[in-house]
Protein backbone atom coordinates (compact mmCIF):
# COMPACT_ATOMS: atom_id res chain seq x y z
CA UNK A 1 0.00 0.00 0.00
CA UNK A 2 1.24 3.78 -0.61
CA UNK A 3 0.89 5.88 2.03
CA UNK A 4 -0.89 8.55 0.23
CA UNK A 5 -3.37 6.38 -0.83
CA UNK A 6 -4.70 5.04 2.40
CA UNK A 7 -5.80 6.42 5.45
CA UNK A 8 -3.11 6.85 7.98
CA UNK A 9 -3.73 9.61 10.27
CA UNK A 10 -1.05 10.00 12.80
CA UNK A 11 -0.78 12.73 15.45
CA UNK A 12 1.77 14.79 17.72
CA UNK A 13 -0.77 15.72 20.18
CA UNK A 14 -1.20 13.62 23.37
CA UNK A 15 -4.89 13.28 23.58
CA UNK A 16 -6.21 14.57 26.92
CA UNK A 17 -8.78 11.62 27.60
CA UNK A 18 -5.72 8.63 27.07
CA UNK A 19 -3.72 8.27 29.72
CA UNK A 20 -2.09 4.67 29.04
CA UNK A 21 0.24 3.68 26.51
CA UNK A 22 -1.69 1.69 24.12
CA UNK A 23 -4.49 4.36 24.09
CA UNK A 24 -2.36 7.17 23.44
CA UNK A 25 -0.38 5.55 20.76
CA UNK A 26 -3.20 3.78 19.38
CA UNK A 27 -5.13 6.94 18.61
CA UNK A 28 -1.56 8.96 17.63
CA UNK A 29 -0.56 6.29 15.33
CA UNK A 30 -3.95 6.62 13.40
CA UNK A 31 -5.28 3.01 14.54
CA UNK A 32 -8.49 4.22 16.24
CA UNK A 33 -10.58 6.89 16.21
CA UNK A 34 -12.80 7.79 19.28
CA UNK A 35 -16.78 8.63 18.19
CA UNK A 36 -18.32 8.68 22.25
CA UNK A 37 -16.80 7.45 25.37
CA UNK A 38 -16.39 3.67 24.84
CA UNK A 39 -17.36 3.98 21.63
CA UNK A 40 -14.33 3.73 18.79
CA UNK A 41 -14.26 3.08 15.04
CA UNK A 42 -11.09 0.85 13.92
CA UNK A 43 -8.91 2.83 10.80
CA UNK A 44 -7.30 0.67 8.51
CA UNK A 45 -4.12 0.18 9.85
CA UNK A 46 -6.18 -0.64 13.40
CA UNK A 47 -8.25 -2.56 11.30
CA UNK A 48 -5.46 -4.52 9.83
CA UNK A 49 -3.90 -5.45 13.04
CA UNK A 50 -7.80 -6.30 14.00
CA UNK A 51 -8.10 -8.91 11.15
CA UNK A 52 -4.64 -10.60 11.68
CA UNK A 53 -5.67 -11.39 15.67
CA UNK A 54 -8.87 -12.77 14.14
CA UNK A 55 -7.53 -15.08 12.16
CA UNK A 56 -4.76 -16.49 14.46
CA UNK A 57 -8.00 -17.07 16.59
CA UNK A 58 -9.64 -18.71 14.16
CA UNK A 59 -6.33 -20.64 12.72
CA UNK A 60 -6.34 -22.43 16.32
CA UNK A 61 -10.29 -22.47 17.01
CA UNK A 62 -10.84 -24.66 14.04
CA UNK A 63 -7.48 -26.87 15.07
CA UNK A 64 -9.36 -27.83 17.54
CA UNK A 65 -12.58 -28.70 15.81
CA UNK A 66 -14.41 -25.50 16.77
CA UNK A 67 -17.20 -24.54 14.23
CA UNK A 68 -17.20 -21.03 13.23
CA UNK A 69 -20.46 -19.00 13.42
CA UNK A 70 -22.20 -15.17 12.69
CA UNK A 71 -24.83 -14.18 14.93
CA UNK A 72 -26.85 -11.03 15.36
CA UNK A 73 -26.40 -8.51 17.77
CA UNK A 74 -30.07 -7.58 17.68
CA UNK A 75 -31.53 -10.17 19.83
CA UNK A 76 -35.26 -10.52 20.89
CA UNK A 77 -35.66 -10.03 24.71
CA UNK A 78 -37.77 -13.23 25.12
CA UNK A 79 -34.59 -15.21 24.69
CA UNK A 80 -32.89 -13.12 27.45
CA UNK A 81 -36.23 -13.52 29.61
CA UNK A 82 -36.16 -16.90 28.71
CA UNK A 83 -32.56 -17.39 31.20
CA UNK A 84 -33.89 -14.66 33.25
CA UNK A 85 -30.66 -12.69 32.81
CA UNK A 86 -33.33 -9.82 31.53
CA UNK A 87 -33.76 -9.49 35.06
CA UNK A 88 -30.13 -10.73 36.69
CA UNK A 89 -28.14 -8.10 34.57
CA UNK A 90 -29.25 -4.88 35.56
CA UNK A 91 -27.94 -1.47 33.57
CA UNK A 92 -24.93 -3.17 31.91
CA UNK A 93 -27.03 -4.90 29.27
CA UNK A 94 -28.22 -2.41 26.21
CA UNK A 95 -31.96 -2.65 25.94
CA UNK A 96 -34.02 -0.73 23.38
CA UNK A 97 -37.57 -1.60 21.63
CA UNK A 98 -38.58 -1.71 18.22
CA UNK A 99 -41.05 -0.03 16.21
CA UNK A 100 -43.59 -2.58 17.02
CA UNK A 101 -42.83 -1.70 20.75
CA UNK A 102 -41.20 -5.16 21.42
CA UNK A 103 -37.98 -5.27 23.51
CA UNK A 104 -34.48 -6.38 22.22
CA UNK A 105 -31.28 -6.14 23.47
CA UNK A 106 -27.85 -5.57 22.02
CA UNK A 107 -26.15 -8.81 23.35
CA UNK A 108 -23.18 -8.90 25.61
CA UNK A 109 -22.52 -12.43 24.99
CA UNK A 110 -24.49 -14.84 23.38
CA UNK A 111 -25.22 -18.18 25.26
CA UNK A 112 -29.12 -17.89 24.78
CA UNK A 113 -28.89 -17.11 20.80
CA UNK A 114 -26.24 -20.06 20.31
CA UNK A 115 -28.38 -22.06 22.52
CA UNK A 116 -31.41 -21.55 20.91
CA UNK A 117 -29.83 -22.49 17.59
CA UNK A 118 -28.43 -25.47 19.22
CA UNK A 119 -31.25 -26.58 20.64
CA UNK A 120 -33.21 -27.32 17.44
CA UNK A 121 -29.99 -29.67 16.02
CA UNK A 122 -29.15 -31.41 18.77
CA UNK A 123 -31.50 -34.54 19.05
CA UNK A 124 -29.14 -37.26 19.95
CA UNK A 125 -26.18 -38.07 22.34
CA UNK A 126 -24.74 -38.65 18.77
CA UNK A 127 -24.80 -35.27 17.83
CA UNK A 128 -22.91 -34.19 20.94
CA UNK A 129 -20.45 -32.93 21.84
CA UNK A 130 -20.02 -29.65 19.40
CA UNK A 131 -18.36 -26.61 19.95
CA UNK A 132 -19.28 -23.83 17.92
CA UNK A 133 -18.45 -20.07 18.05
CA UNK A 134 -18.00 -16.73 15.92
CA UNK A 135 -15.63 -13.51 16.25
CA UNK A 136 -19.02 -10.78 16.67
CA UNK A 137 -20.22 -7.63 18.56
CA UNK A 138 -20.71 -7.60 21.50
CA UNK A 139 -22.38 -4.50 23.72
CA UNK A 140 -21.97 -3.35 27.63
CA UNK A 141 -23.17 -0.52 28.80
CA UNK A 142 -19.83 -0.27 31.22
CA UNK A 143 -20.27 2.21 34.27
CA UNK A 144 -16.57 3.50 33.56
CA UNK A 145 -15.60 2.95 29.83
CA UNK A 146 -12.10 3.78 29.84
CA UNK A 147 -8.19 2.75 28.89
CA UNK A 148 -9.97 3.35 24.82
CA UNK A 149 -10.72 -0.30 23.38
CA UNK A 150 -9.77 -2.24 26.52
CA UNK A 151 -12.91 -1.27 28.49
CA UNK A 152 -15.71 0.04 25.79
CA UNK A 153 -19.45 -0.13 24.89
CA UNK A 154 -18.69 -2.11 22.19
CA UNK A 155 -16.41 -4.34 21.06
CA UNK A 156 -15.43 -7.93 19.35
CA UNK A 157 -15.37 -10.79 20.90
CA UNK A 158 -14.72 -14.63 19.98
CA UNK A 159 -16.66 -16.24 21.70
CA UNK A 160 -16.95 -20.25 21.96
CA UNK A 161 -19.63 -22.35 23.33
CA UNK A 162 -19.56 -26.49 23.60
CA UNK A 163 -22.39 -28.73 24.56
CA UNK A 164 -21.63 -32.32 26.08
CA UNK A 165 -23.91 -35.00 27.24
CA UNK A 166 -25.40 -34.96 30.82
CA UNK A 167 -23.00 -35.85 33.78
CA UNK A 168 -20.25 -36.09 30.73
CA UNK A 169 -17.61 -33.96 32.74
CA UNK A 170 -14.57 -35.38 30.83
CA UNK A 171 -16.07 -34.64 27.65
CA UNK A 172 -16.73 -30.56 29.09
CA UNK A 173 -13.22 -30.72 30.66
CA UNK A 174 -11.36 -32.12 27.54
CA UNK A 175 -12.93 -29.08 25.36
CA UNK A 176 -12.00 -26.88 28.33
CA UNK A 177 -8.73 -28.32 28.09
CA UNK A 178 -8.07 -28.13 24.14
CA UNK A 179 -9.83 -24.56 24.32
CA UNK A 180 -6.63 -23.33 27.10
CA UNK A 181 -4.12 -24.46 25.23
CA UNK A 182 -5.67 -23.11 21.72
CA UNK A 183 -5.80 -20.14 23.99
CA UNK A 184 -2.25 -20.08 25.38
CA UNK A 185 -0.65 -20.41 21.52
CA UNK A 186 -3.45 -17.42 20.34
CA UNK A 187 -1.39 -15.27 22.87
CA UNK A 188 1.45 -16.85 22.12
CA UNK A 189 1.26 -16.12 18.31
CA UNK A 190 0.61 -12.35 19.02
CA UNK A 191 3.49 -12.01 21.19
CA UNK A 192 1.95 -12.04 24.39
CA UNK A 193 3.11 -13.32 27.92
CA UNK A 194 -0.15 -14.45 29.52
CA UNK A 195 -0.83 -16.04 32.81
CA UNK A 196 -3.46 -18.78 33.50
CA UNK A 197 -5.56 -17.77 36.71
CA UNK A 198 -7.93 -19.71 38.28
CA UNK A 199 -10.88 -17.39 38.47
CA UNK A 200 -14.36 -16.57 40.03
CA UNK A 201 -17.03 -18.76 38.50
CA UNK A 202 -19.78 -16.73 40.15
CA UNK A 203 -23.04 -18.44 42.38
CA UNK A 204 -23.14 -21.73 40.42
CA UNK A 205 -20.08 -23.49 42.73
CA UNK A 206 -18.24 -26.43 41.89
CA UNK A 207 -17.45 -25.20 38.07
CA UNK A 208 -14.03 -24.35 37.06
CA UNK A 209 -12.94 -21.30 35.21
CA UNK A 210 -9.79 -19.35 34.14
CA UNK A 211 -8.46 -15.99 33.21
CA UNK A 212 -5.53 -15.72 30.42
CA UNK A 213 -3.83 -12.53 32.10
CA UNK A 214 -1.03 -9.92 30.86
CA UNK A 215 0.93 -8.89 33.89
CA UNK A 216 0.69 -4.99 33.50
CA UNK A 217 0.67 -1.95 36.54
CA UNK A 218 -2.65 -0.71 34.42
CA UNK A 219 -4.38 -3.57 34.84
CA UNK A 220 -8.00 -3.62 36.39
CA UNK A 221 -7.67 -7.47 37.72
CA UNK A 222 -5.60 -8.19 41.48
CA UNK A 223 -4.06 -11.71 41.14
CA UNK A 224 -2.58 -13.77 43.75
CA UNK A 225 0.29 -15.70 43.04
CA UNK A 226 2.25 -17.76 45.33
CA UNK A 227 6.14 -17.91 44.17
CA UNK A 228 6.86 -20.95 45.27
CA UNK A 229 4.73 -23.82 44.14
CA UNK A 230 3.19 -21.81 40.91
CA UNK A 231 -0.60 -21.16 42.95
CA UNK A 232 -1.93 -18.33 40.88
CA UNK A 233 -5.58 -17.17 40.98
CA UNK A 234 -7.42 -13.90 40.53
CA UNK A 235 -7.82 -12.02 44.03
CA UNK A 236 -11.98 -12.67 43.38
CA UNK A 237 -11.78 -16.01 44.41
CA UNK A 238 -7.54 -16.74 45.94
CA UNK A 239 -7.75 -18.06 49.18
CA UNK A 240 -4.66 -18.08 51.96
CA UNK A 241 -3.61 -18.92 55.69
CA UNK A 242 -3.56 -16.08 57.95
CA UNK A 243 -1.71 -15.93 61.02
CA UNK A 244 -3.60 -17.52 63.77
CA UNK A 245 -4.21 -15.98 67.11
CA UNK A 246 -4.90 -17.88 70.10
CA UNK A 247 -7.40 -16.25 72.25
CA UNK A 248 -8.63 -17.09 75.57
CA UNK A 249 -12.13 -16.12 77.31
CA UNK A 250 -12.15 -13.17 79.43
CA UNK A 251 -15.26 -13.31 80.90
CA UNK A 252 -18.59 -11.56 80.56
CA UNK A 253 -19.70 -9.74 77.39
CA UNK A 254 -19.75 -6.05 78.40
CA UNK A 255 -21.04 -3.28 76.99
CA UNK A 256 -18.23 -0.43 76.72
CA UNK A 257 -18.42 3.12 76.58
CA UNK A 258 -16.23 4.33 73.35
CA UNK A 259 -16.83 8.09 72.95
CA UNK A 260 -15.92 9.44 69.30
CA UNK A 261 -14.60 6.13 68.39
CA UNK A 262 -15.68 4.80 64.97
CA UNK A 263 -12.91 3.58 62.99
CA UNK A 264 -11.37 -0.21 63.84
CA UNK A 265 -8.05 1.68 64.31
CA UNK A 266 -9.66 4.52 66.70
CA UNK A 267 -11.18 1.57 68.90
CA UNK A 268 -7.49 -0.72 68.43
CA UNK A 269 -6.32 2.41 70.16
CA UNK A 270 -8.47 3.34 72.40
CA UNK A 271 -8.89 -0.02 74.05
CA UNK A 272 -4.99 -1.15 73.41
CA UNK A 273 -6.34 -4.28 71.67
CA UNK A 274 -4.48 -5.72 68.47
CA UNK A 275 -6.70 -5.46 65.49
CA UNK A 276 -7.35 -9.42 65.46
CA UNK A 277 -9.61 -9.18 68.73
CA UNK A 278 -11.78 -6.98 66.67
CA UNK A 279 -14.70 -8.26 64.76
CA UNK A 280 -15.33 -6.06 61.58
CA UNK A 281 -19.21 -5.40 60.89
CA UNK A 282 -20.57 -4.67 57.48
CA UNK A 283 -24.47 -4.38 56.08
CA UNK A 284 -24.60 -5.25 52.37
CA UNK A 285 -27.86 -4.86 50.24
CA UNK A 286 -28.42 -8.56 48.20
CA UNK A 287 -30.28 -8.70 45.36
CA UNK A 288 -31.51 -12.08 44.08
CA UNK A 289 -32.17 -13.09 40.77
CA UNK A 290 -35.20 -12.12 39.18
CA UNK A 291 -36.25 -9.51 41.86
CA UNK A 292 -36.02 -5.36 40.92
CA UNK A 293 -37.00 -3.90 44.17
CA UNK A 294 -34.93 -4.06 47.37
CA UNK A 295 -36.43 -4.89 50.56
CA UNK A 296 -35.18 -4.93 54.11
CA UNK A 297 -34.80 -9.05 54.03
CA UNK A 298 -32.42 -8.65 51.77
CA UNK A 299 -29.61 -7.02 54.23
CA UNK A 300 -26.90 -8.89 55.14
CA UNK A 301 -24.28 -8.54 57.94
CA UNK A 302 -21.19 -10.03 56.83
CA UNK A 303 -18.07 -10.48 59.69
CA UNK A 304 -14.68 -10.52 59.38
CA UNK A 305 -11.25 -9.82 61.71
CA UNK A 306 -10.76 -6.95 62.25
CA UNK A 307 -7.45 -6.62 60.17
CA UNK A 308 -9.17 -8.32 57.21
CA UNK A 309 -11.45 -6.78 54.91
CA UNK A 310 -14.75 -8.85 53.15
CA UNK A 311 -14.04 -9.75 49.69
CA UNK A 312 -17.36 -8.90 47.98
CA UNK A 313 -17.55 -11.47 45.24
CA UNK A 314 -17.08 -14.00 48.07
CA UNK A 315 -19.85 -12.85 49.79
CA UNK A 316 -22.39 -12.42 46.73
CA UNK A 317 -21.46 -16.32 45.88
CA UNK A 318 -21.67 -17.35 49.14
CA UNK A 319 -25.40 -15.79 49.08
CA UNK A 320 -26.67 -16.69 45.45
CA UNK A 321 -27.04 -12.75 45.00
CA UNK A 322 -26.89 -11.38 41.21
CA UNK A 323 -25.88 -7.98 42.87
CA UNK A 324 -24.47 -7.21 46.18
CA UNK A 325 -24.13 -3.35 47.25
CA UNK A 326 -22.90 -1.79 50.79
CA UNK A 327 -25.52 -0.55 52.52
CA UNK A 328 -25.00 3.16 53.25
CA UNK A 329 -25.29 4.95 56.38
CA UNK A 330 -28.73 6.24 56.26
CA UNK A 331 -29.79 3.37 55.09
CA UNK A 332 -28.58 1.11 58.10
CA UNK A 333 -29.64 3.77 60.56
CA UNK A 334 -33.52 3.89 59.13
CA UNK A 335 -34.07 0.32 57.94
CA UNK A 336 -32.03 -1.33 60.87
CA UNK A 337 -32.06 0.82 63.41
CA UNK A 338 -28.58 0.68 64.39
CA UNK A 339 -25.72 3.78 64.01
CA UNK A 340 -23.51 3.26 61.34
CA UNK A 341 -19.88 2.53 62.95
CA UNK A 342 -21.66 0.97 66.07
CA UNK A 343 -22.87 -2.04 64.58
CA UNK A 344 -22.89 -5.97 65.50
CA UNK A 345 -24.96 -9.09 65.77
CA UNK A 346 -25.39 -9.05 69.15
CA UNK A 347 -29.46 -10.15 69.85
CA UNK A 348 -30.10 -8.89 66.55
CA UNK A 349 -33.19 -10.39 64.68
CA UNK A 350 -34.69 -10.50 61.41
CA UNK A 351 -31.06 -9.69 59.34
CA UNK A 352 -28.91 -12.77 58.26
CA UNK A 353 -24.89 -12.67 59.45
CA UNK A 354 -22.58 -14.87 57.86
CA UNK A 355 -18.85 -14.48 59.21
CA UNK A 356 -15.72 -15.23 58.03
CA UNK A 357 -13.48 -18.42 59.43
CA UNK A 358 -11.23 -15.48 60.72
CA UNK A 359 -13.72 -14.30 63.27
CA UNK A 360 -15.19 -17.79 64.59
CA UNK A 361 -12.40 -18.40 67.49
CA UNK A 362 -12.41 -15.29 68.91
CA UNK A 363 -12.56 -14.76 72.90
CA UNK A 364 -12.32 -11.47 74.52
CA UNK A 365 -12.91 -9.72 71.28
CA UNK A 366 -14.81 -6.14 70.88
CA UNK A 367 -17.49 -5.33 68.36
CA UNK A 368 -20.41 -2.65 67.90
CA UNK A 369 -22.33 -1.95 70.83
CA UNK A 370 -25.71 -1.57 68.73
CA UNK A 371 -25.80 2.13 70.43
CA UNK A 372 -24.06 5.44 69.92
CA UNK A 373 -20.56 5.87 71.39
CA UNK A 374 -21.05 2.17 72.79
CA UNK A 375 -18.78 -1.18 72.05
CA UNK A 376 -19.45 -5.13 73.16
CA UNK A 377 -15.86 -6.46 75.09
CA UNK A 378 -15.44 -9.57 76.02
CA UNK A 379 -17.01 -10.88 73.15
CA UNK A 380 -16.71 -14.71 73.06
CA UNK A 381 -17.86 -15.53 69.52
CA UNK A 382 -19.34 -19.47 70.05
CA UNK A 383 -21.16 -18.06 73.36
CA UNK A 384 -22.42 -14.68 72.33
CA UNK A 385 -22.73 -14.42 68.13
CA UNK A 386 -25.47 -17.43 67.99
CA UNK A 387 -27.24 -15.55 64.86
CA UNK A 388 -24.19 -16.24 62.89
CA UNK A 389 -25.79 -18.70 60.34
CA UNK A 390 -22.26 -19.69 58.27
CA UNK A 391 -18.96 -19.22 59.05
CA UNK A 392 -17.49 -19.05 55.67
CA UNK A 393 -13.97 -17.54 53.32
CA UNK A 394 -15.13 -14.27 52.91
CA UNK A 395 -11.69 -12.46 53.36
CA UNK A 396 -9.88 -10.88 50.98
CA UNK A 397 -6.08 -12.42 50.49
CA UNK A 398 -3.97 -9.75 51.74
CA UNK A 399 0.09 -9.74 50.29
CA UNK A 400 2.34 -11.89 52.92
CA UNK A 401 -0.33 -13.84 53.79
CA UNK A 402 0.50 -17.63 53.44
CA UNK A 403 -0.46 -19.86 50.56
CA UNK A 404 -3.25 -22.72 51.40
CA UNK A 405 -0.71 -24.93 49.40
CA UNK A 406 2.37 -24.82 50.47
CA UNK A 407 2.48 -22.33 53.25
CA UNK A 408 4.78 -19.65 51.61
CA UNK A 409 4.34 -15.73 51.41
CA UNK A 410 1.40 -14.60 48.48
CA UNK A 411 2.35 -12.03 46.09
CA UNK A 412 -0.34 -9.97 44.23
CA UNK A 413 0.28 -8.33 41.22
CA UNK A 414 -1.77 -6.84 38.49
CA UNK A 415 -3.16 -7.68 35.29
CA UNK A 416 -5.41 -7.57 32.17
CA UNK A 417 -7.99 -10.23 31.55
CA UNK A 418 -7.29 -10.83 27.64
CA UNK A 419 -9.90 -14.20 28.21
CA UNK A 420 -11.89 -15.99 30.00
CA UNK A 421 -12.62 -19.89 30.03
CA UNK A 422 -15.76 -21.24 32.05
CA UNK A 423 -17.14 -24.45 33.00
CA UNK A 424 -20.93 -23.34 32.42
CA UNK A 425 -23.19 -26.53 33.37
CA UNK A 426 -26.83 -27.05 32.73
CA UNK A 427 -28.17 -23.26 33.06
CA UNK A 428 -29.00 -22.26 30.20
CA UNK A 429 -29.68 -25.99 27.95
CA UNK A 430 -32.76 -26.16 31.16
CA UNK A 431 -33.80 -22.65 31.02
CA UNK A 432 -34.02 -23.23 27.01
CA UNK A 433 -35.81 -26.80 27.52
CA UNK A 434 -32.89 -28.28 25.41
CA UNK A 435 -32.98 -31.84 25.92
CA UNK A 436 -31.23 -34.78 23.95
CA UNK A 437 -32.48 -38.60 23.60
CA UNK A 438 -29.94 -39.94 25.59
CA UNK A 439 -28.16 -43.90 25.21
CA UNK A 440 -30.30 -44.90 28.26
CA UNK A 441 -33.37 -43.29 25.95
CA UNK A 442 -34.21 -41.23 28.75
CA UNK A 443 -34.58 -37.02 27.94
CA UNK A 444 -31.21 -35.21 29.34
CA UNK A 445 -29.91 -31.60 29.43
CA UNK A 446 -26.80 -31.12 27.62
CA UNK A 447 -24.19 -29.43 30.08
CA UNK A 448 -22.18 -26.28 28.48
CA UNK A 449 -18.85 -24.72 28.79
CA UNK A 450 -18.07 -20.80 27.01
CA UNK A 451 -14.77 -19.53 26.02
CA UNK A 452 -14.20 -15.95 25.56
CA UNK A 453 -11.61 -13.93 23.87
CA UNK A 454 -11.18 -9.91 23.63
CA UNK A 455 -10.18 -8.95 20.67
CA UNK A 456 -9.41 -5.63 20.81
CA UNK A 457 -8.06 -6.00 24.09
CA UNK A 458 -5.38 -8.20 22.97
CA UNK A 459 -4.26 -5.49 20.40
CA UNK A 460 -4.51 -3.22 23.00
CA UNK A 461 -2.00 -5.57 25.42
CA UNK A 462 0.20 -6.42 22.61
CA UNK A 463 0.80 -2.60 22.85
CA UNK A 464 0.92 -2.17 26.20
CA UNK A 465 3.94 -5.29 26.12
CA UNK A 466 5.51 -3.61 23.11
CA UNK A 467 6.30 -0.43 22.55
CA UNK A 468 9.20 2.60 23.85
CA UNK A 469 8.82 6.41 24.15
CA UNK A 470 8.98 7.00 20.04
CA UNK A 471 5.60 4.49 19.02
CA UNK A 472 4.48 1.49 19.11
CA UNK A 473 6.67 -1.97 18.18
CA UNK A 474 4.53 -4.75 16.56
CA UNK A 475 5.43 -8.22 16.71
CA UNK A 476 5.21 -9.16 13.12
CA UNK A 477 2.73 -11.47 13.40
CA UNK A 478 0.37 -9.02 14.09
CA UNK A 479 1.83 -5.87 12.96
CA UNK A 480 -0.03 -3.73 10.26
CA UNK A 481 2.48 -4.16 7.62
CA UNK A 482 5.59 -6.26 7.62
CA UNK A 483 8.03 -3.56 5.97
CA UNK A 484 7.97 0.59 5.41
CA UNK A 485 9.94 1.53 2.62
CA UNK A 486 11.19 5.26 3.60
CA UNK A 487 12.76 7.35 0.50
CA UNK A 488 13.96 10.09 1.60
CA UNK A 489 12.39 11.73 -1.49
CA UNK A 490 9.96 10.05 -3.56
CA UNK A 491 11.50 10.98 -6.80
CA UNK A 492 14.50 10.38 -9.09
CA UNK A 493 16.31 7.15 -8.67
CA UNK A 494 15.28 6.90 -5.10
CA UNK A 495 11.91 6.42 -6.58
CA UNK A 496 12.67 4.01 -8.90
CA UNK A 497 14.21 1.63 -6.79
CA UNK A 498 11.47 1.93 -3.84
CA UNK A 499 8.88 0.81 -6.30
CA UNK A 500 10.78 -1.46 -7.41
CA UNK A 501 11.55 -3.36 -4.10
CA UNK A 502 7.78 -2.27 -3.42
CA UNK A 503 6.29 -4.34 -6.53
CA UNK A 504 8.50 -7.13 -6.54
CA UNK A 505 7.40 -7.58 -2.44
CA UNK A 506 4.01 -6.78 -2.83
CA UNK A 507 4.08 -9.55 -6.05
CA UNK A 508 5.61 -12.08 -3.61
CA UNK A 509 2.72 -11.33 -0.55
CA UNK A 510 4.41 -9.46 1.71
CA UNK A 511 3.02 -6.49 3.24
CA UNK A 512 4.57 -2.96 2.31
CA UNK A 513 4.02 0.14 3.16
CA UNK A 514 5.57 2.83 1.14
CA UNK A 515 6.17 6.22 2.11
CA UNK A 516 5.39 8.06 -0.81
CA UNK A 517 4.33 11.61 0.51
CA UNK A 518 5.84 14.78 -0.44
CA UNK A 519 7.29 15.31 3.33
CA UNK A 520 10.48 15.94 5.37
CA UNK A 521 12.54 13.11 6.22
CA UNK A 522 12.30 13.71 9.63
CA UNK A 523 8.33 13.87 9.74
CA UNK A 524 8.57 10.52 8.02
CA UNK A 525 10.76 8.80 9.94
CA UNK A 526 8.83 10.00 13.36
CA UNK A 527 5.99 8.53 11.90
CA UNK A 528 7.58 4.97 10.94
CA UNK A 529 8.59 4.72 14.44
CA UNK A 530 5.51 5.47 16.13
CA UNK A 531 3.48 2.91 13.47
CA UNK A 532 5.86 0.13 14.52
CA UNK A 533 6.25 -1.16 11.67
CA UNK A 534 8.96 -4.24 12.36
CA UNK A 535 11.28 -3.29 9.00
CA UNK A 536 12.32 -0.34 7.40
CA UNK A 537 14.73 0.41 4.37
CA UNK A 538 15.33 3.80 3.90
CA UNK A 539 16.55 4.81 0.46
CA UNK A 540 18.40 8.00 -0.36
CA UNK A 541 20.16 9.29 -3.13
CA UNK A 542 23.86 9.33 -0.76
CA UNK A 543 23.17 5.33 0.11
CA UNK A 544 22.15 4.78 -3.74
CA UNK A 545 25.27 6.41 -4.86
CA UNK A 546 27.45 3.54 -3.06
CA UNK A 547 24.37 1.26 -3.97
CA UNK A 548 23.50 0.89 -0.49
CA UNK A 549 20.30 1.47 1.45
CA UNK A 550 20.04 1.20 5.09
CA UNK A 551 17.97 -1.60 7.05
CA UNK A 552 16.32 -0.61 10.00
CA UNK A 553 14.92 -3.05 12.42
CA UNK A 554 12.40 -0.90 14.86
CA UNK A 555 12.91 -3.36 17.71
CA UNK A 556 16.63 -3.01 18.36
CA UNK A 557 16.77 -0.08 16.58
CA UNK A 558 19.70 -1.50 14.63
CA UNK A 559 20.96 -0.36 11.24
CA UNK A 560 23.05 -1.90 8.98
CA UNK A 561 23.94 -0.73 5.74
CA UNK A 562 22.61 -3.32 2.64
CA UNK A 563 23.38 -3.70 -1.05
CA UNK A 564 20.61 -2.09 -3.14
CA UNK A 565 20.88 -5.51 -5.41
CA UNK A 566 20.09 -7.49 -2.40
CA UNK A 567 18.25 -5.45 -0.90
CA UNK A 568 14.94 -7.78 -1.41
CA UNK A 569 16.37 -11.14 -0.91
CA UNK A 570 17.71 -9.75 2.45
CA UNK A 571 14.15 -8.42 3.41
CA UNK A 572 12.68 -11.55 2.52
CA UNK A 573 14.74 -13.52 4.90
CA UNK A 574 14.43 -11.54 7.27
CA UNK A 575 11.05 -11.38 7.83
CA UNK A 576 10.78 -14.72 6.81
CA UNK A 577 12.68 -14.98 10.60
CA UNK A 578 11.02 -12.85 12.31
CA UNK A 579 7.93 -14.46 12.05
CA UNK A 580 9.09 -18.26 13.00
CA UNK A 581 9.52 -16.17 16.45
CA UNK A 582 6.03 -16.00 16.57
CA UNK A 583 5.24 -19.55 15.15
CA UNK A 584 4.97 -22.91 17.34
CA UNK A 585 6.16 -25.72 16.26
CA UNK A 586 4.14 -28.36 17.78
N1 LIG B 1 -15.89 -3.65 27.90
C1 LIG B 1 -15.02 -4.41 27.26
N2 LIG B 1 -14.23 -3.87 26.28
C2 LIG B 1 -13.35 -4.64 25.61
N3 LIG B 1 -13.18 -5.95 25.83
C3 LIG B 1 -13.94 -6.53 26.78
C4 LIG B 1 -14.89 -5.80 27.54
N4 LIG B 1 -15.50 -6.64 28.42
C5 LIG B 1 -14.96 -7.85 28.21
N5 LIG B 1 -14.03 -7.80 27.24
C6 LIG B 1 -13.23 -8.93 26.70
O1 LIG B 1 -14.06 -10.04 26.49
C7 LIG B 1 -13.54 -11.19 27.17
C8 LIG B 1 -14.61 -12.16 27.60
O2 LIG B 1 -15.67 -11.49 28.25
P1 LIG B 1 -16.12 -11.76 29.77
O3 LIG B 1 -17.58 -11.63 29.83
O4 LIG B 1 -15.46 -12.96 30.30
O5 LIG B 1 -15.44 -10.44 30.38
P2 LIG B 1 -15.65 -9.80 31.81
O6 LIG B 1 -15.45 -10.83 32.84
O7 LIG B 1 -16.87 -8.98 31.84
O8 LIG B 1 -14.37 -8.85 31.76
P3 LIG B 1 -14.09 -7.65 32.76
O9 LIG B 1 -13.92 -8.30 34.10
O10 LIG B 1 -12.84 -7.03 32.23
O11 LIG B 1 -15.29 -6.76 32.69
C9 LIG B 1 -12.74 -10.59 28.31
O12 LIG B 1 -11.77 -11.49 28.74
C10 LIG B 1 -12.16 -9.34 27.68
O13 LIG B 1 -10.99 -9.66 26.94
MG1 LIG C 1 -17.29 -7.09 32.54
ZN1 LIG D 1 2.32 -22.18 47.42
Amino acid sequence: MKYSQTFIPTSKEVPREATISSHILMLRSGMIKKLSSGVYSLLPIGLRVIRKIENIIREEMDKIGSIEFQLPVLIPAELWKKSGRWYAMGPELMRLKDRNRQDFVLSPTHEEVFTDIMKDHIKSYRDLPITVYQIGLKFRDEIRPRFGVMRAKTFLMKDAYSFHQEEDWDSLQKTYSDMSRAYKKIFYKCGLDTIPVEADSGAMGGNKSEEFMVPSHIGEEEIVQCPSCGYVANMEKAVSKINEVSYTDCGNIELYHTPNVKTIDDLSHFLNKGREYLIKTMVYKAISEGEDKKDENQYVMALVRGDLNINEIKLKNYLGAVELEPADEREIEEKIGIPPGFMSPVGLKGIRVVADESVRKIKCGVCGGNKRDYHFVNVNVERDLPNIEAFTDLKTVREGDFCTNCGNKLKIFRGIELGHIFQLGNKYTKAFSMTYLAEDGKEKYPIMGCYGIGVERTAAAVIEQNHDEDGIIWPISVAPYHLYILPIKYAGKAKEVSDRIYSNLINQRYEVLLDDRELRPGVKFKDADLIGIPFRITIGDKGLAKGKVELYERRTKKKELIPVDEAENILKEKIEQEFTKYRIIS
